[in-house]
């Protein structure tokens, strides 16, 4: 930022807590890069669902801010991560955003890596050259019950505290079991913020989603957090019950706010996200035996919200691509041996998040427009229906505060 702007140390320190955040947050190159910095190449993210990569040789791309990342299932069946960049010219080596090779080889000159990253061909290098020395730069991966997190640190942070809190509640989903039903990847014309901020809360809900409105419900309850962590008896009521039926549900926020689990019920009569609230496929996904268990929302920031259903279950990728502009992917999972046309519609089961994804597009992108006018002040978030985006930024706010100390001591 120019001498006559305010640092990021200024806007954080002056944050008016409770209030949206001020205009650079979500428009400033500057404050972008420190968000890729800080956060996105450093934490874990999450990548894809592990049974995208069905066959050995199964690849996905990824773009992370300037990085380019290729995931990658071996002939052992690991599933492994590398910096998709050629280690002799550093070329883009796979291009597409998904394939299926026996080897990675590089379009420019050809070198040529196992599924392991190792260099297994370049020709004319000469006696001196060491193959040995020039496999593809390995990613840091972690496979969470059929979710693969990636990191891009050489020293990544602890994933383990997620990961122990997360696993009771998604074993029993049997994720391993799942296929890819359908995917698909939008752009919203956002800040990734506001996307994160529009998730975590349903205050717009009611006016901008018909068909998620049938089936998830309006209760603030459902989509926030209690300032004092209290939990309704109702709520507590219903996770006691998908408990007692074997699927943990405990509202749990973890990770000094970073990771939030709870299975939520959703309107009275609905089971599943379709417009008629039924299930959406019958072959299930997982061993959860209460039909009315609801969904377990799983988010894990920056980069993933989930909903866990008795039936299915859906991924959401949150990837920031510009200041303005966000990456939203969504995957549907359903059980592998679920047959399309017989166990479920693929319009049926994918209807209700496309139509919800495209609306959520619509006010991320119209939030964005306003936010960029000289005349935006950052107004208060309503404590009761957006604790849920006050609980997101503050966890963003000490989050920065917390990585950028050592550089302004350092500039002091
Ligand atoms: S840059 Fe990859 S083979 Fe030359
Ligand atoms: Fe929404």
């Amino acid at each position: 930022m120019s001498a006559t702007q305010p640092s990021i140390h200024d806007l954080l320190a002056r944050r008016t807590p409770g209030h949206a955040l001020e205009q650079p947050f979500y428009t400033s190159p500057e404050v972008y890069q420190l968000d890729l910095e800080n956060i996105f190449y450093r934490d874990w993210l999450f990548a894809i669902p592990a049974c995208q990569l069905v066959k050995t040789g199964s690849y996905a791309t990824l773009k992370i801010g300037a990085y380019n990342v290729v995931i990658v299932k071996g002939r052992d069946g690991e599933i492994r991560a590398f910096h998709n960049s050629c280690r002799h010219r550093g070329s883009i080596v796979c291009k597409a955003r998904e394939g299926q090779v026996a080897k990675l080889v590089c379009p420019y000159h050809q070198w040529t890596y196992d599924l392991d990253g190792k260099l297994v061909w370049a020709s004319n290098m000469g006696p001196d050259f060491d193959p040995g020395q020039h496999g593809l730069k390995p990613v840091a991966l972690k496979n969470l019950r059929g979710l693969i997190y990636v990191c891009l640190a050489d020293n990544p942070p602890d994933f383990d505290e997620f990961a122990r809190a997360a696993e009771p509640y998604l074993a029993v989903h049997d994720l391993t079991d799942a296929k890819v039903a359908y995917s698909s990847t939008i752009v919203e014309k956002g800040n990734w913020k506001l996307v994160w901020e529009n998730n975590r809360e349903c205050y717009h809900c009611s006016g901008n989603h018909p068909a998620l409105c049938r089936s998830f419900p309006l209760d603030p309850e459902v989509a926030g957090v209690s300032a004092d962590g209290s939990i309704s008896a109702r709520l507590q009521n219903h996770f006691d019950a998908c408990a007692a039926a074997g699927a943990p549900a405990q509202f749990l926020l973890g990770g000094d706010g970073q990771f939030r689990l709870a299975r939520m019920p959703l309107q009275e009569t609905a089971v599943s996200y379709t417009m008629d609230g039924k299930a959406a496929v019958a072959r299930q996904l997982g061993r959860v035996a209460k039909p009315d268990a609801g969904s377990l929302l799983m988010f894990h920031y920056p980069s993933t919200w989930n909903h866990f259903l008795p039936d299915h279950s859906l991924t959401f990728r949150v990837m920031p691509i510009s200041p303005t502009e966000t990456e939203v992917t969504t995957t549907w999972l359903v059980h592998k041996d679920a047959v399309e046309g017989v166990d479920y519609d693929l319009k049926r089961l994918t209807e209700v998040w496309i139509a919800t994804n495209d609306e959520d597009r619509e006010i991320v992108e119209t939030n964005q427009e306003g936010i960029f006018s000289p005349a935006y002040v950052p107004g208060p978030y309503s404590p009761d229906w957006e604790s849920g985006v006050v609980q997101f930024i503050d966890w963003y706010a000490d989050w920065m505060e917390r990585a950028l100390a050592p550089q302004r001591m350092a500039a002091e």
